[in-house]
C-alpha cells in the first residue's frame, strides 16, 4: 500500500489517512538475537513474532534454521553480517558472492522476505579501536555488487547498523549535529553509498545507556512523558532524548548534503534485570512510550511522519557477554521462554497486546539448592559460586536486581540453579562436591524467579554446548575469558560470537 497526500489520497479522504496511520503504528520491528544457552525452535519464535503482529524482524546472523523458519511467513527480514566476516568479504567479489548465494539467494528462492543485509554490527565503536575502519565499506560494496549480479539489486538494500556515537553535536543541540571527526569521510563515502542505492542509516539509540554511565542524567528525559531538563535548541524544545539522538543524526544528514536519506532505528529498548534502572517498571515506560510515540505518526522535529524502528530486543539472552555490563542479558520484550515481561502494547494504546510463545516444552519441574545443612564459612561454597556464574548466568544476583533480596544461602541455590538448568539438569551439574542437592519445591521468592530451562528441542541446529561439572578445561577457558573481556570500554550490543561461552 502506499500512503501519499496528494489529490487523488484527498479525494479518498480520512479512511486512507488512518489506513496509513495504522500501518505505520502497525510496522514497528524486533531484534532477534540468538546468543541463549536454550534457544526456543526457529518455528516456535516465528509464530511468536505472528502472533505478537511483528512484521519485520532483523537477525544478527545468517543461520540457516531460523532463514528456513522465516520462510513464506510474511515477515520482512533484515539478516546480518557478523564483525569477523567484513575482512573476508571485503577481500574479492568471490567470497560476497558466495555469501548472497548461500544466505540469501537460497532464501529468497524459499519466500524469505529479505529487504536488507546488515553488513557488520556497530563496527565503528571507539571500543574495537579502529579493527574495521578499513573493511566495513569495502565489504558493503562487495556484498551489493553480488546482490547486483545475482539480480536481487532492487529488492535487497545493504546497509550497516551504527553505534550512536558515531555522530554526535558539539554544542549538545541537534541541529549542530555531525559524523565524528576521526571517520568523517569515511561516513562520508558510507552516506553517499546509501543515498545512491536507496537503502537507509541504520542507528541504534539506547538513552538507558545514557542514564546507566551517567548519574546526573535526568531520568525523566530519558522516557516519553515530558522532562523537566529538556534541550531547547533554537524554536524546537526536546522534551525526550530519542527525539534529540534521532535530530542529531538528521543534522548530521543535512550538514553534509543528504537531507533526504532515510532513517532507520536498529535498536531500541529496555532492559529488566542486573543493574539500578534496569527493570520491567522503566521497561514498560520507554518502551511503551516509545511505541505510543511512533504510533502517533509525529514523528521527530525534524522528521515528521512514520519512524521505522526494531525494538531491542524479542528474547532475553542468558550467554551475551556482560562485559558491558550485567543487564546485557535481560533486554528482551519476552524471558527466555517467551513469557511476556510486562504488559505491552505494541500498536501504541495502553492496553497489552503480547502473547507468550505457544508449545514451549521445559524440563522437569526440578531445581538445585544448597543443601541446608552446608556451612557458608565453607571455602568450597565460594569456589562452588564462581564456578557456577563463571559458566552460567547470576546477572539477576545483586543490589537492585531481580533476586537481589535473597539471603547468602539464597544467593548460592540461585548459582547453582543456573549452572544445573544450564547443564540440562544432568546429575553430575547438582552436585558441587556434595554440597548441593536437587528439590521439587519451587525455591522461587517475590520477583526472584529459579528458573527451569527448556527441553533441548530435536533437531534444532542451535542448541549450545553442554558442560558439566569437572571439565577443567572449559572452567578455565571461561575464567580466561572473564579476564579478557573486563576492561575500562564500553560495549553494548557487541556481539562476541566465538567467544568459548557462546559457542564451541
Ligand atoms: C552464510 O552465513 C553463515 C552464518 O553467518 C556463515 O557461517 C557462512 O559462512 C555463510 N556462507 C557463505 C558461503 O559465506
Ligand atoms: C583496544 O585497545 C585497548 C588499549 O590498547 C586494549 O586494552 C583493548 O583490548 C583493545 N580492544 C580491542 C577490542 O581490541
Ligand atoms: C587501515 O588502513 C590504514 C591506511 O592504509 C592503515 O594505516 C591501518 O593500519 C589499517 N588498519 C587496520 C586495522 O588494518
Ligand atoms: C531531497 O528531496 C527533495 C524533495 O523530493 C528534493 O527537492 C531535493 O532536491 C532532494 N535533495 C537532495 C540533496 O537530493
Ligand atoms: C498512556 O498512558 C499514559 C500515562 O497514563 C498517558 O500519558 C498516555 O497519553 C497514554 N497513551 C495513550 C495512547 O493512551
Ligand atoms: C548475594 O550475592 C550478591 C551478588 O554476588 C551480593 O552482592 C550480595 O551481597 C549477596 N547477598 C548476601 C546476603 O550475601
Amino acid at each position: 500500500m502506499v500512503c501519499v497526500s496528494n489529490g487523488a489520497a484527498a479525494a479518498l479522504g480520512r479512511l486512507l489517512v488512518l489506513a496509513c496511520m495504522a500501518r505505520w503504528s502497525a510496522g514497528v520491528g524486533v531484534n532477534w538475537g540468538t546468543q541463549m544457552s536454550h534457544p526456543l525452535p526457529a518455528g516456535t519464535v516465528v509464530q511468536l513474532l505472528k502472533d505478537n503482529g511483528f512484521d519485520k524482524v532483523k537477525l544478527f546472523d545468517a543461520e540457516d534454521d531460523i532463514l528456513g523458519a522465516l520462510g513464506g511467513s510474511g515477515v520482512q527480514v533484515m539478516v546480518g553480517i557478523p564483525n569477523d566476516m567484513l575482512a573476508g568479504l571485503a577481500a574479492g567479489a568471490k567470497a560476497a558472492e558466495d555469501w548472497v548465494a548461500k544466505n540469501v539467494s537460497k532464501h529468497v528462492n524459499h519466500g524469505v522476505d529479505i529487504r536488507y543485509v546488515a553488513v557488520g554490527n556497530e563496527p565503528f565503536l571507539q571500543t574495537f579501536n579502529g579493527t574495521y575502519l578499513n573493511t566495513t565499506f569495502p565489504a558493503m560494496q562487495s556484498v551489493q555488487a553480488a546482490l547486483v549480479k545475482a539480480g536481487l539489486g532492487g529488492q535487497v538494500k545493504v546497509t550497516v547498523p551504527l553505534n550512536a556515537d558515531v555522530y554526535q553535536s558539539p554544542t549538545g543541540k541537534p541541529s549542530d549535529g555531525d559524523f565524528r571527526a576521526d571517520i568523517h569521510g569515511l561516513m562520508l563515502a558510507i552516506v553517499q553509498f546509501l543515498a545512491a542505492t536507496g537503502a537507509p542509516f541504520v542507528a541504534n539509540v539506547y538513552p538507558f545507556i545514557s542514564l546507566h554511565e551517567d548519574p546526573n542524567f535526568p531520568l525523566d528525559y530519558a522516557f516519553f512523558q515530558g522532562s523537566t531538563a529538556p534541550v531547547v535548541d533554537g524554536g524546537v524544545t526536546y522534551q525526550n532524548t530519542f527525539d534529540a539522538n534521532h535530530d542529531t543524526l538528521v543534522a548530521a544528514l543535512r550538514r553534509n548534503g543528504y537531507p533526504n536519506v532515510s532513517i532507520v532505528v536498529g535498536e531500541v529498548g529496555w532492559p529488566t534485570d542486573g543493574v539500578t534502572n534496569a527493570n520491567p517498571q522503566y521497561a514498560r515506560q520507554f518502551n511503551q512510550g516509545f511505541l505510543s510515540h511512533i504510533a502517533s505518526g509525529q514523528g521527530t522535529p525534524l522528521r515528521p511522519g512514520p519512524v521505522d524502528a526494531y525494538l531491542f530486543s524479542l528474547i532475553d539472552e542468558d550467554q551475551k557477554s556482560i562485559e558491558p555490563g550485567n543487564f546485557e542479558r535481560h533486554w528482551g520484550i519476552f524471558y527466555y521462554d517467551g513469557k511476556p515481561k510486562y504488559p505491552l502494547s505494541l500498536r501504541g494504546d495502553n492496553g497489552s497486546t503480547l502473547t507468550p510463545a505457544r508449545g514451549v516444552s521445559y524440563l522437569d519441574r526440578r531445581w538445585c539448592v544448597l543443601k541446608p545443612s552446608a556451612n557458608l564459612a565453607d571455602q568450597k561454597v565460594g569456589d562452588g559460586v564462581s564456578y557456577a556464574c563463571g559458566l552460567a548466568d547470576c546477572t539477576s544476583l545483586g543490589y537492585k536486581t531481580s533476586c537481589g533480596g535473597l539471603d547468602a544461602k539464597g544467593n548460592v541455590s540461585y548459582a547453582f540453579n543456573s549452572y544445573y538448568q544450564t547443564n540440562d539438569q544432568d546429575d553430575r551439574a547438582c552436585d558441587f562436591r556434595g554440597l548441593a542437592t536437587t528439590t521439587t519445591v519451587d525455591p522461587s521468592t517475590g520477583t526472584c524467579r529459579f528458573i527451569i530451562d527448556i527441553a533441548p528441542s530435536s533437531g534444532a541446529a542451535a542448541v549450545a554446548p553442554r558442560r558439566v561439572a569437572g571439565d577443567v578445561a572449559a572452567v578455565l577457558a571461561a575464567f580466561l575469558l572473564l579476564v579478557k573481556l573486563k576492561g575500562p570500554n564500553r560495549k553494548w550490543a557487541i556481539r562476541f560470537r566465538d567467544s568459548p561461552l557462546h559457542k564451541s
